[in-house]
């Protein structure tokens, strides 16, 4: 009798240890399987006498049921801790977003492109286009560039062929190019609605040029103020506030330094003072040549009266100025980057890295450059 309890305490004992289901098992198939030892137990029930039988019966069956029980009580708790595990590891959390990972960025090119008409929008300047294919009369000649000119050779164009004439905007055959800058807007513009005009230009612009600062197609962007009275003084603020504006510093200093355009008479050159702050070029600050220096920004000029006249205007009655710079380079100081290529790659590390969220979208009061 104590060998069928000690038995009985050694099975339950190793079934409550059994810490997974095969374990169980095996343990089932040693005790009740067809050669367990329980069932050999039960086996000898037969050859017993029927004294024997009573004493011993109850025991053997006890020995049985208590063990078919520890079993099953242990299988369904293993069973029910696995389940448990299995619910925590592949638990969904149903309200968070489908895809916490931000999609796409705002190209370096664009987020400018955005900051330069909302920095002109405040100042009273709508946004002009036109085409990226123009006539060699709009893109030259009305810019008081004549076709002997040598500013055309600089250009680099661009040209289609001798079939692909069109008509240009004076109404005879012209050639057609690819535009070389976005100064032709200026003529459109001029002769789509009359003065006051303000508007700036943001496009693409073509040069047969490619190297670590030149790219075949790069970025302009173009600014045209007509109407009365207008002098170099209006020119300076418009340029110095813009500067303030999207540099977001207010330590700009110009420099303005007499050049030449054909079309615009006279002509000047804004260089920025800039500073080197850690090893770096920071636009910004004096333009003293110990802590810095200066750095050419922008072209620009009065617009010059031939110019007014190409376009139908009276250049005694109007006068304007005009500006104009590379969105690319302004992108490039403001945000600093040091190869022009790496803006027309499409590299997804590259615009991950220097892109904008598209819902950063620039505002004067938010910041510009935010
Ligand atoms: N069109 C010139 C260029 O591509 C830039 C420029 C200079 C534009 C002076 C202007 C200006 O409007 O006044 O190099």
């Amino acid at each position: 009798m104590t060998e069928i309890t000690s038995l009985k305490d050694g099975l339950i004992a190793d079934i409550a240890r059994a810490d997974t289901l095969d374990a169980v098992e095996a343990l089932r198939v040693g005790a009740l399987g067809k050669s367990g030892v329980v069932t050999a137990l039960l086996k000898t029930l037969g050859a017993m006498t029927p004294e024997e039988r009573q004493t011993k019966g109850p025991a053997i069956h006890d020995l049985r049921e208590s063990v078919t029980a520890a079993i099953a009580a242990r299988k369904a708790a293993l069973e029910t801790a696995a389940l448990d595990a299995r619910l925590a590891a592949e638990r969904i959390d149903m309200t968070l977003p489908a895809d916490p990972q931000p999609q796409g960025s705002i190209h370096p090119v664009s987020q400018v492109m955005d900051e330069l008409a909302e920095i002109f929008a405040d100042l009273g300047f709508s946004v002009a286009t036109g085409p990226e294919i123009e006539d060699d009369w709009r893109n030259f000649t009305a810019l008081n560039i004549p076709e002997t000119h040598p500013a055309r050779a600089m250009h680099d164009t661009f040209y289609f062929g001798e079939n692909d004439r069109a008509v240009g905007g004076d109404g005879n055959p012209a050639a057609m190019l690819l535009r070389t800058h976005t100064s032709p807007v200026q003529i459109r513009t001029m002769m789509a609605a009359p003065p006051p005009i303000r508007i700036i230009a943001p496009g693409r612009v073509y040069r047969s040029d490619s190297d670590a600062t030149h790219t075949p197609m790069f970025h302009q962007i173009e600014g045209l103020v007509i109407d009365r009275g207008i002098h170099l003084g209006h020119l300076k603020w418009t340029l110095e506030t813009f500067l303030k504006a999207f540099f977001e510093r207010d330590d700009i200093v110009l420099r303005l330094r007499p050049s030449y355009f054909p079309f615009t008479e006279p002509s000047v050159e804004v260089d920025v003072g800039y500073s080197v702050e850690n090893g770096q070029r920071v636009i910004g600050g004096s333009g003293d040549a110990e802590n810095g220096g200066w750095m050419e920004v922008l072209g620009s000029g009065m617009v010059h009266p031939a110019v007014i006249r190409n376009c139908g205007l009276d250049p005694d009655e109007w006068q304007g100025f005009a500006f104009g710079t590379g969105v690319d380079r302004l992108a490039m100081l403001k945000y600093g980057m040091n190869d022009l290529r790496a803006f027309f790659d499409g590299d997804l590390r590259w615009l991950r890295h220097y892109g904008f969220s598209a819902l950063d979208v620039p505002t004067l009061s938010g910041g510009v450059g935010a």
